[in-house]
């Protein structure tokens, strides 16, 4: 398949295949493990894994980024909410393996996932992103993410309570308030 996004010829990125299931696995309970961007201290099961990912794939909802033949990141959306209401709303999130943040793969994987979601006809993509996590708050502002509000104290890991700072990107689809409900 060809690559949706490449920011050179160093990292491409492109849609997630079922191969990629064990490599994104790894960087999301790298995360779970060791920070407070996912707010749980479970790791995701192998058969957790699968279905989570198989639910991306059936979408089409998620891509990952390349460097040098290993999967280096990955990016998603689902629903922000499940009532059929918030149907034309998701929520992203980027994952950047540990070694590889900083150089750019997370703000390549987000380029390409807005543009993915404003093709497949969304109306507005969230993000939830723990109030300290700078790095995350950055890459979004970096693409037009406005921060909406911080909700405090709505969550909790490592013993302490964590703060929920919401952005906001409009992908200027205004038109159509419509649509085909899923339910
Ligand atoms: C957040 C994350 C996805 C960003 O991806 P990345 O590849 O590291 O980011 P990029 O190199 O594309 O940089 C994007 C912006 O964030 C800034 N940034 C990156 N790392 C940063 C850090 N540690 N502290 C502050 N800003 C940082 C960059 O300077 C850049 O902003 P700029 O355009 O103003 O220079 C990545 O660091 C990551 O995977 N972190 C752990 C998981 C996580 O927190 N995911 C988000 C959950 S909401």
């Amino acid at each position: 398949m060809n690559p949706i996004y490449e920011r050179s010829d160093v990292v491409t990125v492109r849609p997630a295949r079922p191969g990629d299931a064990e490599a994104v696995r790894a960087i999301r309970n790298h995360a779970i493990e060791h920070s407070t961007a996912l707010w749980t201290e479970t790791p995701q099961s192998p058969a957790e894994g699968a279905v989570w990912f198989a639910a991306h794939l059936e979408r089409g909802s998620a891509l990952v980024a390349e460097v040098a033949g290993e999967v280096a990141g990955f990016a998603a959306y689902g629903p922000w909410r499940e009532l059929t209401g918030y149907r034309h709303t998701v929520e992203d999130s980027v994952y950047v393996r540990e070694g590889r943040q900083g150089l750019g793969i997370g703000s390549a994987l987000l380029a390409a996932l807005i543009a993915s979601a404003r093709e497949a006809g969304h109306h507005v993509v969230i993000a939830g992103i723990e109030a300290e996590n700078t790095a995350s708050v950055r890459l979004h502002e970096r693409f037009g993410f406005e921060q909406v509000g911080t909700v405090r104290e709505v969550g909790t890991k490592f013993g302490r309570w964590l703060d929920l700072t919401l952005m906001r990107l409009p992908l200027g689809r205004d038109g159509d308030a419509g649509g085909t409900t899923t339910d």
